[in-house]
């Protein structure tokens, strides 16, 4: 038993190490995190193993033969020794793990000065990210930006339910809880990518497309992006925004065509009402309304909130212009 034992633990902790489990660490937190992970492998697997080895030793050697059906096995009485050790072995263990992983939290709560203050803004089923503009305001976007090998510190917070705020490679996630604001500190690494935010909590049905774009760039881009966005925008033409792309591929933070029907570019959408149906004969006013307030024109049948409510931010005005004018265009012909 005990040589099977060791060498099956063997081979499952050298399978549990090898295994990639991890995106690329884009925090320093995530190291921690990581290693928690490979410490329960090098912990658990042994005592799995352990207890596998002993069930399938006994079930062979002491199975039922034929002929001894009827028999019974010898009476056994409590072995105080045994029971000593089985109840504090795995008790020390677990003390020790739950120590560990404490000195590891500490770790993933330290905050850092002169870190990027982030406001993160949770809503069904979208995330706005705000940063400070320089001039003691603020700016939005739908995509997180952020600088390598840096500290920044989210401060999350929730327009309606219970969202969670997470980037698999940070490892750290932390929850947006309506009417405080939770706050997550993470560094980011010198990993330069793009990668996911998602939500982490069910959150309602659109819940699986709460997810936002993560820019993880170099210091000189991330000044360059930050100039780009405090800078003031040109409104309408030249170079007039296209609807049709807008609506079917580039609105954020989810584009129009993902849950609704519209003849004219072929969308098939049945989440929300068939546009088509829905906007036949209305003013553009209504249009306006319908996508910058989209709760005051709930139509019977379908819920509020599924709409994400954040449009008349993340669309530029020029670029709310064209879809009004192209949704009342090809609805009322
Ligand atoms: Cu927000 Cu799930």
């Amino acid at each position: 038993m005990l040589v099977i034992g060791l060498v099956a633990s063997a081979i499952g902790i050298a399978v549990g190490l090898l295994i990639s489990w991890f995106p690329v660490a884009g925090s320093t937190q995530a190291k921690h995190v990581d290693m928690v992970w490979y410490v329960l492998i090098v912990a658990s697997v042994p005592l799995f193993v352990i207890v596998e080895v002993v069930v399938f030793y006994c079930v062979i050697v002491f199975r039922v033969r034929p002929g001894e059906e009827h028999l019974e096995g010898p009476p056994i009485h409590g072995n105080t020794r045994l029971e000593i050790m089985w109840t504090a072995a795995p008790a020390a263990l677990l003390a020790g793990l739950c120590i560990y992983a404490f000195i590891a939290l500490t770790h993933l709560e330290k905050s850092a000065s002169n870190a990027l203050p982030v406001r993160v803004v949770a809503e069904q089923f979208a995330f706005t990210f705000y940063y400070p503009n320089g001039k003691g305001g603020e700016f939005a976007s739908n995509q997180l930006y952020l600088p390598t090998n840096r500290a920044v510190k989210f401060s999350v917070q929730s327009k309606d339910v219970i969202h969670d705020f997470w980037a698999p490679v940070f490892r750290v996630k932390i929850d947006a809880v309506p009417g405080i604001t939770t706050h997550l500190h993470v560094t980011t690494t010198d990993k330069v990518g793009h990668y996911d935010v998602t939500c982490n909590e069910l959150c309602g049905v659109g819940h699986s497309t709460m997810r936002a774009a993560l820019h993880i760039v170099t210091p000189a881009a991330f000044d360059k992006w930050m100039h780009q966005q405090i800078a003031p925008k040109p409104s309408g033409p030249p170079g007039a925004p296209n609807a049709a792309t807008l609506f079917t591929t580039t609105a954020q933070p989810t584009p129009c065509a993902t849950c609704h029907t519209l003849k004219a570019v072929g969308a098939t959408g049945t989440i929300g009402p068939d546009l088509d149906q829905g906007l036949k004969g209305k003013s553009k006013a209504f249009i306006r309304q319908c996508i910058t307030n989209p709760n005051s024109v709930v139509p019977p049948g379908y819920q509020p909130n599924i709409m994400p409510q954040n449009f008349a931010q993340t669309l530029s005005p020029a670029e709310l212009d064209a879809l009004v004018n192209f949704l009342e265009k090809v609805t009322n012909k």
